[in-house]
């Protein structure tokens, strides 16, 4: 785009136009290629040493999303509307020591894993001391986090695109977390659940923007 001022517009446009999707209309689908483009908004996120502490699991199957509604009361409007519907797991494993941080190493980055190389040296003195990332919780709570950056990648792109959304952490973790252990979704040793998210198109008014102003929420120092 030429004018920067046409730019700037559109950005805030897009953000104003992605709001929570209460209701969507379930006769609507989400292109393919549409989908594929969230999908590498979320795939294309940063994340800490890169590590990619995060797996997408798309919601087809139509007992699941009924089961859900037993323990994920914020995700029932999108189960019921949405044309996709989305679980972000994030994972437990991210050490320096761990077989998922190897294969990251070796297989994606291409490089030779080494226990005391520089790299790996520094990743482990972040996470015991300056993070302090010492416990399977605070270790997890940290991976988390990572998965929202995707969250807001996918939800912005959604937006940009003229889909429709909604993050969802209306949902009993505990139970959700026993759902998917029972029904081997997901392998607890290496996963935790982060959030769910339905993407579609809405079948109701865009609710406007109630924000603090930036005054409030902004200070130079
Ligand atoms: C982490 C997170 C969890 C949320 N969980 C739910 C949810 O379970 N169900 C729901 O309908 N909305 C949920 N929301 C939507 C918020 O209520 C909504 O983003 C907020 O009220 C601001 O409104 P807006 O997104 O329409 O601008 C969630 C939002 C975030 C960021």
């Amino acid at each position: 785009m030429e004018n920067k001022g046409e730019l700037r517009k559109e950005i805030i446009a897009v953000f104003n136009r992605r709001y929570a999707t209460k209701k969507f209309d379930p006769t609507k689908k989400i292109d393919p290629a549409d989908w594929q483009v969230i999908l590498e908004a979320a795939r294309l996120s940063p994340s800490s040493f890169g590590y990619e502490p995060w797996k997408f699991l798309l919601i087809e199957n139509e007992q699941i999303k009924e089961d859900l509604k037993d323990f994920a009361w914020g995700a029932v409007n999108s189960i019921n509307g949405a044309s996709h519907l989305l679980l972000c797991l994030a994972r437990t494993d991210v050490t320096a020591d761990s077989d998922y941080v190897k294969h990251l190493v070796e297989d994606v980055f291409q490089n030779k894993y080494d226990p005391h190389s520089p790299r790996t040296d520094a990743f482990r003195n972040f996470q015991k001391h300056d993070f302090q990332l010492n416990d399977p919780q605070t270790l997890f709570d940290w991976a988390c986090k990572q998965t929202y950056i995707a969250l807001g990648n996918m939800l912005t792109t959604a937006a940009w695109l003229g889909i429709d959304s909604c993050p969802i952490e209306g949902f009993n973790r505990e139970k959700l977390t026993d759902y998917l252990v029972s029904h081997d979704l997901m392998d607890p040793k290496h996963f935790g659940v982060s959030y769910l998210a339905g993407f579609g198109y809405r079948d109701q008014e865009i609710t406007p923007k109630k924000r603090q102003p930036l005054t409030d929420i902004y200070q130079v120092i």
